[in-house]
This record gives C-alpha cells, sequence and structure tokens, in this order.
C-alpha cells in the first residue's frame, strides 16, 4: 500500500491525488482519503483505481482544507470494498489514519475495543489503529498517535489526522518506509522519496519506533516514548513529472522498447571512447561508515574499466543473491556468473526463504540483494537479517534513494529509468547485466578472472544494447502472430536448463501475471518426472537452448514434446539451429554473443509474447489484477 500526507496552502485534494498517483505501484485495488475540511474530517474511498478517486473527488469534493491523508491499497485483511478501503475513521468520525503493513495482534485488540464500546465498519486491521487513537486521545494527536502505536505489534507506516488539530499530520513507522518532504510553509509525508521529489527536494527519513509531528511551518521528530530526535536533512534531485506512455498504448510496451536505451545508461562507462564517466557510486546512507573487509585486487579490478562498480569484499567465501519475483530470475543468472567468474560457490535465494529459513551466512558471506523498487518487504527483512548476520552486504536497485538502496552496505544502482508496468522488463534485463559487471569486478579483484576472458564480455557487453534493439526489431509483428494463435490455449510450459531455465522462469512469470494464462517453467531433465503428463497435441511448449553445452540435451527434451503432439516455440543458439526442425516457430540468436550474455536477448522475445497474448485478451497490461509493483507487506 502507498501513503501520504500534505499539510499546506496548496489545493490539499489535488496535492493528495497527484502523490497517490505515484503510489499506485504499492497497490490498486481501492483508493482513498481524508481532508479536514471546517473541522470536519471528510473522506472519500473507492474500489479500483486512483482515476476513479479522481473522479469522485471531482464530483463529491472536498477540494479545501488545509490538511489530508490519502491511500491506495493492496488488499491484504479483508476484501478490497469501499468499506475495507482507508482511512479508516474513529466512532465520532473526527480522527482518520492510513496504514502500509499488517498489525498482528489486531484481532486481540479488536475484541477489547469492541468490550470498551467501539463499534468497527471494516475487517481491516488498519480500523484498529483509529480506534486506539481515540481512546488514548486527551487532546493531543501526537500524544495518542504514541500512546496507541506502544500496542501494536507488526509492521506500519502511518499517517493520522484530527478534526482538532485541522493543519496537522502525525506520521510515525515501524518496518514500512515514510518520508517527509519539507518545503516552505508546506510539509508532506510518503511512502517513498519518487512521489515527494515531485514537489520537493528536502526531506527527512524517518527510522523504525519515530513520530512526525508535521505542521506547515514546522516537522516535530520524537521516539515512541517522547524522546526528541534530531534527523539530517536528505537532499534529492527535484523531479519532473514522470514520462508519459507517448507513442506506446502502454507503459510495460514503452518499457521493452526503452531497454536498449536502459543497458545503455548501465553501461555507458564501458561504452565508446565519447561515454561520460558515472559519477562514483555511493555507499549506503545508513551504513556508510562501515568499511567492508577489501583484500587484495583494487589494482587488477581498475585494469578493464570496471572501477565505476562497487569496490567489493575479496575475503569471502560465497555469494548470496536474494530477491523476489523477477528479481529472483535475474538472481539466478547472477548467481551462475559469480559461480563462474569469480569462482566463488554462488546460490539464489528467494528473500521470503532467505529471511526466515535461518541462512548459514556470516561475516564472509557477500550478500547481494537485488530489486527494482527497493522497497520489497521480503527483500528488505533478507537484507536486515544477512547484516544482522554480519555478511557485507550490496545492493542492486533501480530507485535510488529506496530502502534498500540506503540501507545496504554498497549500492549498485541499475538506472533504467522509471518502471511502471507491474510486469518487469528494462529492470530484469537491467539487472542481469548488472549482476554480469558484479561477476566480471569480483572475478578481478579476486584475481581469478583472466584478462582475455573478461574483455571479451566487456566487449560484448558493448555490443548488447544494440543487439537487443535488432532483436525487438525482428521479433515484435512475429511474437504478435504466435499471440494471436496461443491466446486462448490454456496452459503453456516453458523448458530449460542452466541459466535458459531463469529465462523460461521470467517468461512464464511475464506470460501468467498479465494474461491469467496458466504458465508453468521447468527444468528440461525434469519433464519426464511428471509434467510430461500434461504435453497433449497442440500444447504450447517454449523451448529455450540458448547455452551450447546444453544444447543436445534441450533438443532431445523438445523432441519429448513434439513426439506428443506439443506445439514448440525454440529460443536457440546459432549453433543449435538443428533443434529448429522441431519447432513451429524459432527465435535464433545472432552469432558471436558469449552465452553469458544470450539470456538478455532471449528474454526479449519472451516479453513480446507475454505482451502480445494479455493484448490479445483485451487485459489492462499495465495493471493485472491481484497484484502490485512493489509489495511492501510480507
Ligand atoms: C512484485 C512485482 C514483480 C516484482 C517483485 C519484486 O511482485 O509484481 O514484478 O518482480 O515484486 O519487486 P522488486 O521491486 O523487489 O524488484
Amino acid at each position: 500500500c502507498g501513503i501520504i500526507g500534505y499539510t499546506g496552502p496548496r489545493p490539499t485534494a489535488e496535492v493528495l491525488l497527484r502523490g497517490l498517483e505515484r503510489l499506485e505501484y504499492r497497490g490498486y485495488d481501492s483508493a482513498g482519503l481524508a481532508i479536514l475540511d471546517g473541522g470536519v474530517v471528510r473522506a472519500v474511498k473507492v474500489v479500483g483505481r486512483v482515476e476513479r478517486l479522481k473522479e469522485r473527488v471531482a464530483v463529491e469534493g472536498p477540494a479545501g482544507g488545509l490538511a489530508g491523508i490519502g491511500h491506495t491499497r493492496w488488499a491484504t485483511h479483508g476484501e478490497p470494498s469501499e468499506r475495507n478501503a482507508h482511512p479508516h475513521l474513529d466512532c465520532y468520525q473526527r480522527i482518520a489514519v492510513v496504514h502500509n503493513g499488517i498489525l498482528e495482534n489486531h484481532g486481540e485488540l479488536r475484541r477489547w475495543l469492541e468490550s470498551e464500546g467501539h463499534r468497527f465498519r471494516s475487517e481491516t486491521d488498519t480500523e484498529v489503529l483509529a480506534h486506539l487513537v481515540e481512546h488514548a486521545f486527551e487532546g493531543d494527536l501526537e500524544e495518542a498517535v504514541r500512546a496507541a502505536l506502544q500496542r501494536v505489534e507488526g509492521s506500519y507506516a502511518v499517517a493520522v489526522v484530527a478534526a482538532h488539530d485541522p493543519d496537522a499530520v502525525v506520521a510515525a513507522r515501524h518496518e514500512s518506509p515514510l518520508v517527509v518532504g519539507l518545503g516552505k510553509g508546506e510539509n508532506w509525508v510518503a511512502s517513498d522519496i519518487p512521489t515527494l521529489s515531485t514537489f520537493t527536494g528536502n526531506m527527512l527519513v524517518l527510522e523504525d519506533g519515530e513520530v512526525a509531528s508535521i505542521h506547515p511551518d514546522r516537522v516535530r521528530v520524537r521516539t515512541l516514548d517522547g524522546r526528541g530526535v534530531e534527523r539530517p536533512i536528505f537532499r534529492v534531485e527535484w523531479q519532473a513529472e514522470r514520462s508519459l506512455k507517448g507513442a506506446f498504448d502502454d507503459y510495460m510496451l514503452k518499457e521493452i522498447h526503452e531497454q536498449p536505451e536502459a543497458l545503455g545508461r548501465l553501461l555507458e562507462p564501458l561504452r565508446g571512447p565519447g561515454a561520460p564517466g558515472r559519477a562514483p557510486l555511493g555507499r549506503g546512507a545508513r551504513n556508510g561508515s562501515r568499511t567492508l573487509p577489501n583484500g587484495r585486487g583494487t589494482s587488477e579490478a581498475q585494469v578493464a574499466g570496471l572501477r565505476w562498480l562497487p569496490e567489493l569484499p575479496t575475503n569471502v567465501d560465497e555469494v548470496w543473491f536474494v530477491a523476489c519475483g523477477t528479481a529472483y530470475h535475474a538472481a539466478r543468472l547472477a548467481a551462475s556468473y559469480t559461480d563462474e567468474l569469480a569462482d566463488l560457490p554462488s546460490r539464489a535465494e528467494l528473500a521470503s526463504e532467505f529471511r526466515y529459513g535461518q541462512p548459514r551466512v556470516g561475516p564472509r558471506s557477500l550478500v547481494v540483494v537485488i530489486s527494482q523498487s527497493g522497497e520489497t518487504a521480503d527483500t528488505l527483512g533478507a537484507l536486515r537479517e544477512a547484516q544482522r548476520l554480519g555478511a557485507p552486504t550490496v545492493a542492486v536497485v533501480n530507485v535510488e534513494g529506496s530502502t534498500i538502496g540506503r540501507e545496504a552496505d554498497q549500492v549498485l544502482p541499475l538506472r533504467a529509468g522509471d518502471e511502471i508496468a507491474v510486469a518487469s522488463t528494462k529492470a530484469f534485463t537491467a539487472q542481469v547485466v548488472a549482476g554480469l559487471l558484479l561477476a566480471l569486478r569480483l572475478g578481478q579483484a579476486r584475481g581469478v578472472l583472466r584478462p582475455e576472458r573478461s574483455g571479451g564480455i566487456l566487449e560484448g557487453l558493448r555490443l548488447l544494447p544494440e543487439q537487443v534493439a535488432a532483436m525487438l526489431a525482428v521479433q515484435e509483428a512475429r511474437m504478435q502472430e504466435l499471440a494471436t494463435r496461443w491466446r486462448d490455449r490454456r496452459d503453456l510450459f516453458f523448458i530449460g536448463r542452466g541459466r535458459d531455465l531463469a529465462v523460461a522462469m521470467e517468461g512464464q512469470l511475464k506470460l501468467k501475471e498479465i494474461s491469467y494464462l496458466h504458465a508453468e517453467a521447468l527444468a528440461g531433465g525434469e519433464l519426464k518426472h511428471g509434467t510430461l503428463s500434461l504435453i497433449t497435441e497442440g500444447v504450447p511448449v517454449v523451448g529455450l537452448a540458448t547455452q551450447p553445452d546444453l544444447a543436445v540435451k534441450m533438443a532431445g527434451n523438445l523432441q519429448e514434446t513434439r513426439s506428443r503432439g506439443a506445439e514448440v516455440l525454440v529460443v536457440v543458439g546459432p549453433e543449435a539451429e538443428g533443434v529448429t526442425e522441431l519447432a513451429f516457430m524459432s527465435v535464433v540468436l545472432p552469432q558471436g554473443v558469449d552465452p553469458l550474455l544470450r539470456p538478455v536477448l532471449a528474454v526479449v522475445p519472451l516479453q513480446l509474447l507475454a505482451y502480445a497474448v494479455a493484448k490479445g485478451r483485451g487485459l489492462d497490461v499495465d495493471k493485472p489484477r491481484n497484484l502490485a509493483k512493489s509489495v511492501t507487506v510480507e
């Protein structure tokens, strides 16, 4: 969920709605706002998108008011409905609360509040907070919020307004991000920095257990038990409104087509003599003073122009890549790269499994977390767990200034630009390339990488953006054609081995998240252990065989599906052209591309296919049902 609050002279509803549009990536099941208008709290809520809320506010108001809060929801407790949408109000409708997170003891608190005479209107955990604040209220809103929060367990970022204090917003956080934006005679609070950066460049990042009392002319931060806190001002570049879809029908299609440009930006220091260098990479702000264990290798690392990358600790015995969703597929590839190029045992782990799986990591384990948004709750939890266990950490994030980027010891920004569509595309290919760059850097620093090998890969990286552009140009119409044929099939299977398995997993995720067709990815060798029973006449199969050493094995697996009547699309390397005979349609990668780089090219037709299938089914490709761009609850 995303939250925003504002106090100041601008039309409050307009500010809140603008903020909510930017926060919609955190959920769009329902949306709402509450404004303090002439001594009363006026709330408007809708099921669905911020766009609907905008329409309702235009008709019903409220427009004015000195302060207000807004929310865009991704349902956890209680179905998406107007009743369950935030803000939630107390019994007298004088206090309104928006919340991101999960209150674990809400059941117990609700029973107690009901026994005290409080009447609940929704099924949400959040409504408990509105009643708790009401219960504790004795004239001072901040005090009441602090008292209420002392009784709750779980994670929260909250913003509260109350009728008796018409220009105040009280905000607090625990394990869910919250940032205060500072203006002249006006202030904001929101779930993330990019949202605030459309309003102001001066911010103050709240830490866990802190409460901010925000008025137009002052912001005061205290701990939950009332001690004053000095928070430094954090400066970010003021950003104009985000880019529009332009000539494209959807953000997803635009972002698929932006991949050459995004990769070009990430690889800028390597490409061409005229390519401007990049600013040195920052360390995480919070742990900035922590020095990483750093062995030999700095001079080796400088050999092939990789010094713009974070300096990685060399005295480690293993590397873990931890992420969720699409980023996890990039993590699998990144682990294969560090394993091979840095000669270190490497593995990818799902963040939700890592954080509760008692991972055996320590000071000699390098933990790299990968996250487009830098806000995913499970990935953030995993990062904190790794730090608690003493592991050096690196974050690969797209959103600069995000919580994960700030908290990791080192950060490698992807520079892919805003990614708005829920289905990740340009961030994925940038994450894969970032993983490869980190592996090269680590391999060089450890002195285990031959210069010819790294030189060859770097040369390949320089050419990659143009090769992606060529792939887009050739495959878009072909995938459109295939989508027309496949769009009403029920189940689709994606098969690959090794690195191709990661690409297969990403291809099936893209397809199912936006087309709502069932898709499954599996290792080629596993087919015969169960799933082959589902392969019958006309079942679509996408086979990936881009890795030369595994191509023959994959050909065997695809033959198994063909003999059961499957309709096969293959994506293959040039040396595996034999496999194309089995296929209904094939995509052959260009000559001379290093196998390590092939996943970046191989995923492009799969992105185009998923897009075309969803579009052909008449669906909203940018905002698929039940999903959010960034899941900020675990
Ligand atoms: C959500 C999105 C996915 C994304 C995943 C991880 O589930 O719908 O597209 O891959 O979160 O997001 P992150 O921002 O951490 O990369």
